[in-house]
């Protein structure tokens, strides 16, 4: 198996910022140490049988204690930035009230140890987790949760704005809404989520930059280029959202029960609910008229839409694969969507069952340049879970995930040259970890984690990784 050359089509800007990413769950562990509070997830993981095998965080990579060395594997690694989160519970264990000065401590010590180690720091202050006491209180059905949010985004912007410059509100809000738990009953509630997930990301937007100015705030979201299905099998066609159908002979053809037309128009709702239901309202000010119609409504009071537009720095965008979509048939007569997966096409796919599709990163990157007024971009996730093996030499030789990143870095160097923003790339992920609900079964890492013993190995794609940053930054240099 030969390794892809570490080179990419294209020359980075000088000043990339070349990155992998984590999530505080799936890698800190020391779940109830040093003061820290129970979080959703923890609780998720303790109460429920939702995460697969009975998996738990509560050790996970074991990061809170490893943090050096893995400090020092970024640094084996070249890497110039890091994308790690907080967890609220830790500094902060009820999500209100005191401070945990241990767990302010710990993200210290952690940023230090990157700007000494030049590495750049990139903060999300929600992956997901959130303290459980704030659960209690309803979480984000309750719309004093923008304000917690916010004060919590505010008073670690005024800890470590000093060092940190870059910094993320929400990770994925699609996510986070459709991860609560418990899950709402009233959809109601589910639309307050919605509703107050921007909201938050809004307001917290308006407290780092209170503190500072000068910092960078973004939202991270998972953008999923929507194409249409047209007819059946591993061949069928694609067609964009909202692209005109030029297929010879297409146009009115009947594919079941369906027309092209209908397809086209399940890719448009699939583009809403995913990508644009976010993109809208912070970038225009506004909902998508879709979400707007919706029979449930957001409860959206005067000023929100104000708030969630304040314009962002820049935009996060985690771009795993594509979403294609075939249309439904509602009761009423119209038509709604379903996600088709890429088993189903036989397409290639990632043992998540994600396409493996790199054009769409540069579809994505060039719809959020050109639909929203050219924001700066980083891509704050992109990778591949495989089963990854150990040979008996203790090597990793995972091909299939250098040949991923390229192809994706490649996609990313179009959208350059086409003009898009994009300050830099982090790699998802840093460490194998623990996969949220699919639990121990994803490794995503570029550095192997051998779940009994912690021990971190450096895999072949972190080594071609690491000669690509070598020879990107030495030409921006030369
Ligand atoms: C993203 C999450 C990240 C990780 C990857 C595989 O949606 O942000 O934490 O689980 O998927």
């Amino acid at each position: 198996m030969t390794h892809p050359k570490p080179t990419a089509t294209t020359a980075f800007p000088p000043h990339f910022l070349w990155g992998a990413a984590t999530a505080p769950y799936q890698i800190e562990g020391a779940w109830n140490e040093d003061g820290k509070g129970e979080s959703n997830w923890d609780w998720r993981a303790h109460h429920t049988s939702q995460v697969k095998g009975g998996a738990t965080g509560d050790v996970a990579v074991d990061h809170y204690h490893r943090w050096t060395e893995d400090v020092s594997l970024m640094q084996q690694l070249g890497l110039n930035a890091y994308r790690f989160g907080i967890a609220w519970s830790r500094v902060q264990p009820h999500g209100t009230g005191a401070w945990n000065p241990k767990g302010l401590a710990f993200y210290d010590r952690l940023i230090d140890a990157l700007l000494l180690a030049g590495i750049t720091p990139l903060i999300t202050l929600c992956h997901y987790d959130i303290p459980q006491a704030l659960v209690e209180r309803g979480g984000w059905i309750n719309r004093d949760m923008t304000q917690w949010f916010a004060d919590y985004a505010g008073a670690m912007a005024r800890r470590y704005g000093d060092r940190v410059r870059w910094w993320a509100t929400l990770n994925e809000p699609i996510c986070i809404a459709d991860g609560f738990v418990p899950a709402p009953d009233d959809p109601k509630d589910m639309a307050a989520v919605q509703h107050h997930l921007l909201l938050a990301h809004g307001r917290g937007v308006q407290a780092i930059h209170a503190a500072d100015p000068a910092l960078k705030v973004g939202l991270v979201t998972c953008l999923w280029p929507a194409h249409a299905l047209l007819g059946a099998g591993p061949t069928a066609i694609t067609a964009k959202a909202g692209e005109r159908l030029q297929f010879a002979g297409a146009s009115g053809e009947r594919s079941g029960n369906f027309t092209p037309e209908d397809a086209v128009e399940a890719a448009r709702q699939a583009d809403v609910a995913i990508n644009r239901a976010f993109l809208d309202p912070i970038y225009l000010g506004r909902y998508p008229t879709d979400i707007l119609n919706a029979p449930v409504q957001r409860p959206i009071q005067e000023g929100d839409l104000a708030t969630i537009g304040t314009r962002p720095d820049f935009m996060g965008i985690n771009y795993y694969s594509r979403v294609v979509a075939a249309p439904l048939r509602k009761p009423d007569g119209a038509i709604s969507w379903r996600w088709v997966g890429p088993a189903e096409r036989g397409a290639p796919h990632t043992t998540m069952g994600w396409e493996i599709y790199p054009e769409g990163l540069r579809e994505i990157i060039l719809s959020v340049h050109r639909d929203y007024g050219a924001p700066e971009i980083l891509i704050t996730e992109n990778g591949i879970a495989q089963e990854d093996q150990v040979d008996i030499h203790g090597r990793i030789q995972d091909t299939y995930r250098s040949e991923y990143l390229k192809s994706h870095l490649e996609q990313i160097g179009l959208a350059l040259a086409d003009g898009a923003q994009v300050r830099g790339y982090c790699a998802w992920s840093l460490l194998d970890n623990l996969e949220w609900d699919m639990g121990w079964g994803q490794r995503f890492g570029l550095i192997y984690v051998d779940y009994k013993t912690l021990n971190r190995t450096i895999k072949d794609s972190g080594r071609w990784y690491r000669d690509l940053i070598a020879s990107q930054l030495k030409a921006s240099h030369d």
